[in-house]
């Protein structure tokens, strides 16, 4: 693992579509794992102000998101499918038959992940995933105790994540308690990780990824096995690690 620590939320954003766009202009069709949350939202303005700059071309971009809450529509506002539109998609020149989002309104779900899967198979995986971490340590919607087996699949939000997510909906009775989301094996076939933090609520997960013991307890601890992961943590994130 390496960590980049860095001073504050907006050069973590700068750092993490600097490695985007590289990854992108090596290989222009390159195949990007994304996230949603409010950490990659400065990542993804970075990453339009440089395509309005001709410095990244997305034509041949590839994406797969990690997850999309169960039940919610596409054209919901609280859909992650909206999200990505209205943050990313819809300000650069990405092609939208390129773009793959679990459709949480699925009739038949687990085809809806077998397919999911057999599309990043046939993409030949993740060049380069990004993540964000949970205050529990999840990553995708991979909850504590999750099987580090599982591909995409269904899962039931953790009662941590239905909270923190709260902040996006009237009340907390309006957070999906399901979402459709990559697993931890999915995740891991990535070629390259690169997992974002910002401010304090997220010391202790991120001290528990990088120093703690490899549990499903904290998801994110996985990452320790993977060959190539990179964690960019603003200060505030970093204060529980000690180099
Ligand atoms: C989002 C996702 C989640 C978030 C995590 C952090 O697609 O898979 O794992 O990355 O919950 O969310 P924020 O960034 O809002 O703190």
């Amino acid at each position: 693992m390496e960590l980049i620590v860095v001073k504050d939320y907006e050069e973590m954003s700068k750092k993490a579509a600097a490695i985007m766009s590289s990854q992108v202009l090596l290989k222009k069709d390159s195949v990007l794992g994304l996230a949603t949350g409010d950490t990659p939202l400065g990542m993804y303005k970075e990453l339009i102000n440089k395509y309005k700059k001709n410095e990244i071309d997305f034509s041949k971009v590839k994406t797969f998101n990690l997850d999309e809450y169960y039940g919610v529509d596409r054209n919901n506002s609280q859909s992650y499918y909206f999200y990505m539109m209205n943050n990313f998609f819809k300000y650069i020149n990405i092609d939208m038959s390129n773009i793959n989002i679990p459709d949480g309104t699925a009739q038949n779900v687990e085809k809806e992940c077998i397919n999911y899967d057999r599309k990043i198979k046939e993409a030949d995986g993740m060049d380069l995933q990004i993540l964000g971490i949970g205050v529990n340590g999840h990553i995708g919607f991979n909850e504590p105790n999750v099987s580090f087996e599982a591909q995409t699949h269904l899962v039931s939000l953790d009662d941590k994540t239905i909270k923190s997510n709260a902040r996006f909906f009237n009340s907390i009775d309006e957070v999906p308690v399901k979402a459709i989301s990559m697993g931890i094996k999915t995740i891991l076939q990535s070629k390259k990780i690169i997992l974002l933090a910002s401010g304090e609520s997220k010391a202790k997960a991120i001290y528990n990824t990088v120093k703690g013991k490899i549990s499903p307890e904290t998801p994110a601890s996985i990452l320790q096995l993977h060959q190539d992961v990179t964690i960019i943590l603003d200060e505030k994130a970093a204060n529980l690690i000690s180099f």
